[in-house]
């Protein structure tokens, strides 16, 4: 039997609906949630994404700012202007779009942002916390999944997860969220030996690679029955394509994501998940 289907589009709707209630609530009580973000550089693929996450809040209700800043905007220059949006009161959250141009520090610039509004989750304290299981703010794409897996009722614990991505926004905080969950968790890279033979023991695989042509998820690298996740996205024969080999794997795995619609929405509900929660505690610190 063909896989059954995780949709992220479906379950973003879910938490959107949830967020536009909160903004609502939260207008009523004076406060207006508002939502900053920050590009640098022109990234074709992170000025879509950002637009898409300033769309959104536009429809829920959240204000936004929009900083558009050229390749040559300077590492300092940031800071100052991150130090700007962390002390106006105006401002719950604040989004800077990754990657950088190779001049700019990451470390230094995330771990700058405010710890009030680190909608990302992305600051060492934020990550600190979610290796406590105390979090507040935790990075979308990982909460997003989470929310993907707990609405259609698939319990991790026990499961042997099998994560392919290592970074700060991906990887890492999933491992925790899912070990908080009681899964036994495997984080792959570039560099891991027997990659095949890993995926193919897993009983949930999230792939977050991105690139079709240095990787795809074939069917042979998956367990039957298992959770396939599915992160990536990337051009391929002129279409965006997911990491997964959609049409062979669906035919092995118990439950897919498809691309698009999987898990792309879930990053961008739960950053207006998280910019209401920032605005929530803001007014509690009133
Ligand atoms: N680049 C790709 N995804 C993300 C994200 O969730 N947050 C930030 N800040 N940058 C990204």
């Amino acid at each position: 039997m063909p896989a059954k289907i995780l949709s992220g589009l479906e379950v973003s709707a879910v938490v959107k609906e949830r967020v536009r209630k909160a903004v609502n609530e939260l207008k009523g009580q004076g406060v207006q949630p508002c939502l900053a973000t920050v590009l640098v550089g022109d990234d074709s693929a992170s000025a879509t994404y950002v637009s898409s996450k300033q769309k959104t809040a536009k429809e829920l209700g959240i204000a936004t700012r929009d900083h558009r800043l050229k390749a040559s905007f300077m590492q300092q220059e940031l800071l100052d202007l991150v130090q700007l949006l962390n002390n106006d009161p105006k401002v719950h959250g604040i989004l800077v779009q990754l990657p950088f141009p190779k001049h700019i520090d990451e470390f230094a610039i995330t771990s700058s942002i405010s710890l009030l509004k680190d909608v990302d989750g992305l600051t060492p304290y934020s990550a600190g916390m979610l290796q406590n299981g105390m979090a507040h703010l935790k990075p979308c794409t990982p909460s997003g999944i989470i929310e993907i897996l707990d609405y259609y009722g698939i319990d991790v614990a026990g499961m042997d997860a099998v994560i392919l991505n290592r970074s700060n926004l991906v990887g890492k905080p999933l491992a925790f969220m899912l070990l908080e969950r009681n899964a036994t968790v495997t984080i792959c890279h570039s560099k891991t030996k027997g990659l095949a033979e890993k995926l193919r023991g897993g009983d949930l695989i999230v792939t977050a690679v991105g690139n079709r042509g240095r990787f795809t998820l074939t069917a042979d690298m998956v367990k039957e029955g298992a959770v396939v996740i599915d992160v990536g996205t990337s051009r391929h024969g002129g279409n965006m394509a997911g990491d997964v080999d959609f049409d062979s794997v669906k035919e092995k795995a118990s439950w897919i994501t498809p691309v698009p619609g999987g898990v792309g929405p879930m990053t961008i509900a739960m950053l207006m998940k998280n910019t209401v929660s920032a605005a929530s505690i803001s007014r509690g610190m009133q």
